[in-house]
C-alpha cells in the first residue's frame, strides 16, 4: 500500500527497519514491477552535493581554456557553465530523465549520510526539481518515484519525514520468512526451509550483537542446501553458523542454541517418520 500510494501521489516514500529486513530490495522489486531504470544513489558519511546532484568537469572546463587560449579567443564565465560542463550525478539524471516512464530513484540508507546532507535534498523531494545557480532550475517532466530508506543509525530531519510517506517494514514472522527463503532459495527442502525461519525468529530473541536478518536467513539455507541438508538434525548445521552469527559472542550464543535445536529438530523427525510407518 505504501509503495502504490508513493507511486498514485507522486511522493516520496521513506522506508525504514532493521538491516537486512529488504528495504533496498522493496526499491528494486519496484522498478521491476513498473518495468522501469533503477537510480541508485548510495549514501555514506560526507556524502556531499556534488557527488549526489551535480558537478562541473572542472578537466573538460580546463581543456576548454586552453584551447581557447590557443586559438586567441575569449572565454566568458558564461561559456564555462553550460549544459556541456555539467556532470549529472544521481538526483540530477533522475529528474532529467527522459524515458518512456519515470524511473525509480533509491536513495539508500540515507541515515549513513551527514544531517546537513538532507537540506540538501529538500528542493529535490518538495518539487522534483534540482537548481544549479548558473543555469537555472531543472525540473522533472515526470517526476521519479522516490525511495529513501534508513537504518535508523541517527534520527532524519521532521522537515524530511515531513516530505514523505512513511513506512516500517518490521521483520517478518516465520512463516512469512518461510515464504520469502523460499523464493529465494528454490531448491531448499521444505522441512529445511521451515525449521530454519523458526530457529532464526528464535535467536532474535537472544541478546545478540547483530541478531540475523532476512539476508542472513536466506544465506544459511541456501548454504545448507548447497551441502544437501534436508534438516536440521545435520551435524554440518553447527559449522554453518557463520551464515547467521557475525561475532565471536553472536556465534557462540547461537551455536549453544542451535544444540537444543537440533536436538529437538531431530524428535520432530522422529515422530513425523513414526506417524508416516502408523
Ligand atoms: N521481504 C523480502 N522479500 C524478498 N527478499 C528479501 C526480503 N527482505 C530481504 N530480502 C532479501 O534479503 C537480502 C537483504 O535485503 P536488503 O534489501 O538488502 O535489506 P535492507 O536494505 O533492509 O538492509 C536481499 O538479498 C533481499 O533479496
Ligand atoms: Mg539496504
Amino acid at each position: 500500500m505504501a509503495m502504490f500510494l508513493a507511486v498514485r501521489l507522486g511522493k516520496p516514500l521513506l522506508l525504514e527497519g532493521e538491516p537486512g529486513v529488504g528495504k533496498t530490495a522493496a526499491a528494486k522489486a519496484l522498478s521491476l514491477a513498473l518495468d522501469t531504470p533503477l537510480i541508485r544513489l548510495q549514501c555514506y558519511e560526507g556524502l556531499t552535493a556534488g557527488e549526489a546532484l551535480y558537478e562541473w568537469n572542472y578537466q573538460r572546463q580546463l581543456l576548454a581554456i586552453r584551447l581557447a587560449e590557443a586559438r586567441h579567443e575569449k572565454l566568458a564565465d558564461a561559456d564555462l557553465f553550460t549544459a556541456e560542463f555539467l556532470q549529472e550525478r544521481p538526483i540530477l539524471r533522475a529528474v532529467r530523465h527522459s524515458g518512456r516512464t519515470p524511473p525509480v530513484l533509491l536513495i539508500d540508507e540515507i541515515d549513513r549520510a551527514d544531517d546537513e546532507f538532507e537540506a540538501l535534498l529538500f528542493e529535490f523531494l518538495g518539487e522534483a526539481a534540482v537548481t544549479v545557480p548558473e543555469l537555472g532550475t531543472f525540473t522533472a517532466l515526470r517526476p521519479p518515484v522516490v525511495v529513501l530508506t534508513s537504518n535508523r543509525s541517527r534520527d532524519l530531519h521532521d522537515a524530511l519525514r515531513r516530505r514523505c510517506l512513511y513506512h516500517w517494514i518490521e521483520f517478518p514472522a516465520p512463516a512469512r520468512a518461510a515464504e520469502i527463503v523460499r523464493r529465494s532459495v528454490p531448491g531448499a527442502a521444505e522441512p529445511l526451509i521451515r525449521s530454519a525461519t523458526e530457529f532464526v525468529g528464535r535467536v532474535r530473541g537472544l541478546e545478540l550483537d547483530k541478531a540475523p536478518g532476512l539476508a542472513e536467513t536466506i544465506d544459511w539455507v541456501s548454504a545448507l542446501s548447497a551441502l544437501g541438508v534436508a534438516d536440521l538434525t545435520d551435524a554440518a548445521v553447527v559449522s554453518t553458523l557463520g551464515t547467521i552469527a557475525k561475532t565471536p559472542d553472536d556465534l557462540a550464543a547461537v551455536v549453544a542454541d542451535a544444540r537444543t535445536a537440533v536436538v529437538a529438530d531431530a524428535a520432530v523427525v522422529a515422530d513425523a517418520a513414526r506417524e508416516e510407518t502408523t
